[in-house]
């Protein structure tokens, strides 16, 4: 099957009340273990690509690696999402490169660092959604800043989303699935003990729009293993902690049906590697390294689509064409 609109597979999530996991790519290795792992557990899938991917693979290469995934597993249901566009010309370059969804992160300025107005969110917003659905493409917009609450709350840093502007945001922009800000934030050092997460928030805004789904960015939940393996093989890793999985699968409840990881793919691959080579010193194959990160990345992958729900759904419904999705949001 072609590539496959992410509003279709988190509206099924939705009726089936499961999280997908949405995995950043930037290699071969990274979409080979994913995909592995989609297809033995028979999960739905969503494969990422940050601005940085697309300039680490020139486009091109994550085209193709995309679309051999594609062709490898026609019974998977397969959507490739911008993550964290910038701006309308990002999102266009990722449309025609075939991308089924995209992310404008309007929540901030062109830079990715600035924070913007409600009113300047939802202008870009806009831009993105009448562009994107032209082409039968899904729009994930971010209202709200991500960060810890206890390091953000009064830094001017860490905006966490007001559920009545998230309403009126998706009322005003029309976009498909929202990112919440509730506490989590980007990388491997979120909180250096149990995380408070606003779950409330995910509650207050599955009230207001029950339709839309929810997206949770920051959602890696750093395993202490994946750490100690990473430090155990001369790494230097500080104490830290993520998003334990019992608050992942509470949000999934209350209404988040995408689940941004990419942290964790990145402590498997580089524990991995580092055992490799201590354990093999003489080795120089880089198949042997690359194929146990490879295998590093499916475990954990395989993990999370069995612990957010997904396994087991992949053949739940007929994927649509980007085309009748495009029907659709014209005739809405
Ligand atoms: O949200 C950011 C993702 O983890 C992507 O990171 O921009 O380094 O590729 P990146
Ligand atoms: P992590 O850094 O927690 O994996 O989050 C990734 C993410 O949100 C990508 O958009
Ligand atoms: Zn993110």
């Amino acid at each position: 099957m072609p590539l496959v609109p992410m509003k279709q597979i988190l509206d099924e999530a939705i009726k089936g009340n499961y999280g997908v996991g949405a995995f950043n790519v930037n290699n071969m290795e990274q979409i080979q273990g994913i995909m592995r792992a989609a297809k033995e557990t028979n999960s739905p899938v969503i494969v990422q690509a940050s601005r940085g991917a697309l300039k680490y693979t020139n486009m091109y290469y994550i085209k193709h690696l995309v679309a051999a995934a594609v062709e490898d597993n026609p019974e998977i249901p397969i959507a490739l999402h911008l993550d964290h566009g910038n701006s309308l010309e990002t999102c266009k370059l990722a449309i025609g490169l075939g991308f089924t969804s995209v992310m404008i992160d309007g929540s901030l300025k062109e830079d990715s660092k600035t924070p913007t107005t409600f009113d300047e969110n939802v202008e870009v917003t806009v831009e993105v959604v009448r562009y994107a659905h032209g082409f039968g493409v899904t729009v994930e917009g971010e209202l709200g800043t991500l960060g810890g609450i206890e390091d953000g709350v009064g830094s001017g840093k860490v905006k966490l989303t007001d559920p009545d502007e998230a309403a009126r945001f998706i009322q005003l922009t029309g976009l498909d699935a929202l990112a919440l800000a509730i506490g989590t934030s980007h990388g491997a050092y979120k909180f250096k003990e149990q995380p408070k997460l606003a779950m409330d928030i995910i509650s207050e805004v599955r009230s207001r729009v029950p339709a839309t789904p929810l997206v949770m960015h920051g959602s890696s939940s750093v395993p202490p293993e994946l750490i100690d393996i990473v430090n155990n093989y001369g790494g230097k890793l500080e104490h830290t902690m993520g998003v334990p999985m019992s608050s992942i699968q509470q949000a999934i409840k209350l209404g988040v049906k995408k689940i941004n990881v990419d942290t964790d793919g990145r402590l498997a691959i580089t524990g991995a590697i580092r055992k490799f080579f201590a354990e093999n010193p003489s080795e120089f194959d880089p198949r042997t390294y690359f194929g146990a990160a490879r295998q590093a990345v499916y475990e954990v992958v395989k993990g999370k689509m069995t612990d957010f729900g997904s396994a087991g759904r992949a053949g739940d419904y007929r994927p649509i064409s980007l085309e009748e999705a495009r029907r659709f949001y014209i005739n809405f």
